[in-house]
């Protein structure tokens, strides 16, 4: 007798930055078989197309009549992940702290939004089996109909700890000044007009402060194994 496949799930993962979203994302996908998706790279690849081409990030307009001028293609293997601008590697440039800084502007303006949402889309339309997809706005308006939405939170404290454990090495950090960083950029993402970071009405939050990842994983897995044994 042959065993069915199991039917291919759509997992959203929203959330503020800090919260383990991108490491949860990848372990769960990495798991269960499916493919990974990280928005936020895709935000940071334009970020960083923009600043290397000159485009005033401060200039909502100048950004926009820019925008579909990138390629931006994202590998979702979970195991190595990739991300290229116009065929060049850009998994390492879209990580500093000029990206960071200036991707909350760049993300904000309506005609990337619409842009990136449409590629989020076709890339989690053609995962065969099924997908993870991290971001601010998955659940809300990427991927409305997704079989399962995880909203993520921690503290503003243990978010901190977290960015400045990723950067250490890195960057120079102080914990002070990247949680003030990142209060900042939350903020800003949260207060834009258009698909601002929220949780949707129908996603499962869960706190991440007193977890550790694997408690985190563990989670999800079984919420994603829930949902598929009820559709089956
Ligand atoms: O997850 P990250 O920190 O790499 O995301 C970088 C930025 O991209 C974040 O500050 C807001 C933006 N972003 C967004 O607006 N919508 C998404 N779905 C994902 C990220």
């Amino acid at each position: 007798m042959e065993t069915a496949a199991p039917s291919a799930v759509i997992v959203a993962i929203d959330g503020p930055s800090g919260t383990g979203k991108s490491s949860t994302s990848k372990a769960v996908a990495a798991k269960l078989g499916l493919r990974y998706l990280d928005t936020g790279a895709q935000y940071r690849a334009i970020t960083w197309w923009m600043i290397t081409n000159g485009i005033d990030t401060d200039d909502p307009h100048a950004i926009a009549v820019a925008a579909g001028k990138p390629g931006i293609v994202s590998g979702t293997d979970p195991a190595a992940p990739t991300i290229t601008v116009d065929g060049l590697d850009a998994s390492g440039p879209i990580r500093t702290q000029e990206v960071t800084s200036k991707v909350s502007a760049v993300s904000a303006v309506p005609e990337v939004r619409t842009l990136i949402t449409e590629l989020q889309r076709s890339i989690a339309a053609s995962a065969e089996g099924g997908i993870v997809v991290e971001g601010r706005d998955i659940g809300t308006t990427v991927l409305p109909d997704a079989d399962l939405k995880i909203f993520l939170t921690a503290s503003p404290e243990a978010r901190a700890a977290r960015r400045s454990g990723e950067l250490r090495g890195k960057e120079a950090t102080d914990l002070a000044a990247t949680k003030e960083a990142l209060i900042k950029r939350d903020a800003a993402d949260s207060g834009r007009k258009t698909s601002p970071l929220a949780k949707a009405g129908d996603a499962v939050e869960v706190d991440t402060t007193e977890l550790t990842l694997d408690q985190v994983i563990e989670c999800v897995v079984t919420l994603v194994e829930e949902k598929r044994a009820a559709r089956t």
